[in-house]
């Protein structure tokens, strides 16, 4: 079993999403009892709260079901537990990097758009302050990163489909 945690800011919009997203992947594939997935927010403002409810609407369009209660992300805990830890912005990545000053977890922390194949975006667009189309932008980029995480993941870390490093 491998443990995958996707991490943003509040851990209402663009982690949940991409855990539903991967969940719903991992289904279609089969390999649901293969993969654990987790989603928190390095803010802990959001602790309790379902997704904010347009990530869901627009979620719920395309088929996921996004049902996890925001949590913080918890150092203590979440670097030994999870063995892929996925940000979704710069920083996020910086965040959480710097919970690790001895760098002991850094091999196990990337950047979600690092697993695009089609999207050039370097970073998933906090969509909290914009409209309904940040979200479906979201949802675009959180499909194609986690078709590549996922054959990345199978392939044994194979770095060949893998854009730029
Ligand atoms: P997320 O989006 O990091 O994708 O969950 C945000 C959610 C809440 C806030 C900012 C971003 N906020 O400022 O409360």
């Amino acid at each position: 079993m491998k443990h995958i945690l996707f991490v943003c800011l509040g851990n209402i919009c663009r982690s949940p999403a991409a855990e539903g997203v991967m969940n719903h992947l991992l289904a279609r594939k089969g390999l649901s009892k293969k993969y654990r997935v987790d989603s928190a927010g390095t803010a802990g403002w959001h602790v309790g709260e379902l997704p904010d409810g347009r990530m869901r609407h627009a979620a719920g369009k395309r088929g996921y079901e996004l049902t996890s209660r925001g949590r913080q992300f918890d150092p203590r805990r979440d670097f030994e537990k999870f063995d892929v830890i996925v940000a979704m912005d710069d920083e996020n990545l910086r965040e959480i990097r710097a919970k690790d000053p001895e760098n002991r977890y850094g091999h196990k922390i990337f950047k979600m758009t690092d697993f695009c194949r089609k999207h050039q975006e370097m970073e998933v667009p906090d969509p909290y302050y914009g409209g309904q189309k940040g979200f479906e932008k979201v949802l675009d980029i959180l499909e194609d990163a986690c078709e590549g995480l996922l054959e990345w993941l199978e392939n044994g870390h194979e770095f060949n489909n893998h854009r730029g490093n």
